[in-house]
């Protein structure tokens, strides 16, 4: 970063809305100020000071909270917070509308940055438009800080890591298994979601995105042996049991394909990674990948007719700002098994991996994931060759990360696999 001394070492930008709420207030309970200097950033002073207010209330360590108003469609507010800060800390979304000018600010600037991001159609827009720029400026931009896509690819790093220390080979495939959970959703993601399926019906760019495996990786290295997302049931053969496609797959596997990319193929040019919902044995494990698949399947072809996609956005989808209660977001849980399957000079191997907490994915969970991500970036606590670059939560971040999730009740294990798992 550019500024010797910035004013703020984090803010948590859309502090207002609900994802950033739950950031903000994650951040004021385990954080004192003296250890982190964080400030609260919006476009609505009243409703930002209804929010410290708040925050300060509930906090003994915490008699202020500074607060920068902006707005997310004007680039000289954002440069100037931008500016005076060590890194942004957003969850004004939907991204692809939102999101670009404060990236740009903090290539600009070289100011760390992390984000929810799951609109894998924008991740690859500032790839393209400003990975070389962040590179030379010095700004980390990690995207997908969030349930997309820390378990997915922090466990894959898990299992990767340890592959390579214990056999001193990676694993040539890794299966992601979503295997519980249960939590909510809010007005903010879905408005997001429905964002996605826009540009893909109206965005040539946006369809190859999601048509491509390997979207997000470099520009020149854009193909390569992994097929992409399962898009049928399938019986698994590693556990035996029967699987349907993952609705966060499109996203978590381009991202853990971005990983190995920026790292420099650790993980083998033939590597490939799939994500994948687990349904059990038999019949009735068949049956339910089989409605599983199908539901998601007809949502998708729902949201890819424009009158049918508008309908459900007005309609049946909550408006953004709505979401989770404080006790609903810090109820839930979930739980992601990796399964990784490499050769060493012994023969073949298997490494298993669990991620996973008691809070909901997408906000209790989410809100320590971004908030933790944000702490590792401004105390410079990451394992990662890169000083600045368009990147993600393995590459940019890495173990440490992972580190600071245990401490705060995450599981993040990973050991060799038990003797039945692939037999
Ligand atoms: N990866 C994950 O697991 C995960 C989980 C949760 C959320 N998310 C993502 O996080 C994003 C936010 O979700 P959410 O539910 O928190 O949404 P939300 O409740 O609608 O909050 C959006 C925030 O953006 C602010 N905002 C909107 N327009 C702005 C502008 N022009 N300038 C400055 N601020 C502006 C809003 O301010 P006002 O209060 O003034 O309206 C609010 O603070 C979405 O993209 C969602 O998909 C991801």
């Amino acid at each position: 970063m550019t500024d010797a001394d910035p004013t703020h070492d984090v803010v948590v930008w859309g502090a207002t809305g609900v994802a950033g709420r739950f950031t903000a207030e994650y951040l004021t309970e385990r954080y004192d100020p003296a250890e982190l200097s964080l400030a609260v950033g919006g476009r609505n002073r009243g409703k930002l000071d209804d929010l410290v207010a708040d925050l300060t209330r509930r906090s003994d360590a915490w008699n202020d909270v500074p607060v920068v108003v902006g707005d997310a469609t004007d680039p000289e507010s954002l440069r100037d917070i931008a500016r005076n800060t060590r890194v942004m800390c957003t969850t004004v979304g939907p991204y692809t509308r939102l999101g670009t000018p404060l990236v740009e600010a903090c290539v600009e600037a070289g100011t760390d940055y992390c984000d929810l991001t799951g609109e894998v159609n924008w991740v690859r827009e500032t790839v393209d438009r400003f990975h070389e720029a962040a590179v030379e400026s010095g700004a980390r931009i990690v995207h997908s800080c969030g349930f997309d896509s820390v378990p997915a690819d922090l466990g894959t790093l898990l299992v990767q890591s340890f592959a390579r220390e214990s056999y001193g080979a990676p694993c040539e495939t890794v299966r992601i298994y979503l295997d519980g959970g249960s939590g909510s959703v809010s007005g903010g993601t879905l408005a997001s979601f429905g964002e996605l399926f826009e540009a893909a019906a109206t965005d040539p760019l946006a369809r190859e995105t999601l048509r491509n495996p390997y979207s997000l990786a470099p520009r020149d290295e854009r193909s390569g042996v992994d097929p992409g997302e399962q898009r049928r049931p399938r019986r698994d053969a590693l556990r035996g049991e029967w699987t349907a496609p993952s609705p966060m797959a499109p996203v978590n596997e381009r991202v853990v394909r971005r990983s190995n990319a920026l790292l420099g193929y650790p993980w083998g040019r033939e590597f490939r990674c799939t994500e994948v919902v687990p349904t059990g044995t038999g019949l009735r494990g068949a049956a339910t990948a089989s409605l599983v698949a199908g539901g998601l399947g007809a949502f998708t072809a729902a949201m890819s007719v424009g009158p049918l996609r508008s309908a459900l956005r007005r309609y049946a989808f909550p408006d953004p700002g709505e979401g989770p209660t404080r006790e609903e977001a810090e109820a839930g849980s979930f739980l992601i098994r990796l399964l990784g399957r490499g050769t060493g000079a012994d023969g073949p191997f298997t490494v298993e991996a669990e991620f996973g907490t008691d809070r909901d994915p997408g906000y209790g969970a989410t809100a320590r994931m971004l908030g933790e991500s944000a702490a590792c970036l401004a105390r410079g606590d990451v394992d990662s060759p890169f000083d600045g670059g368009v990147l993600t939560p393995a590459s940019g971040i890495g173990l440490p990360l992972a580190e600071r999730l245990r401490e705060v009740g995450f599981t993040a294990s990973v050991d060799e696999a038990g003797p039945t798992v692939g037999e």
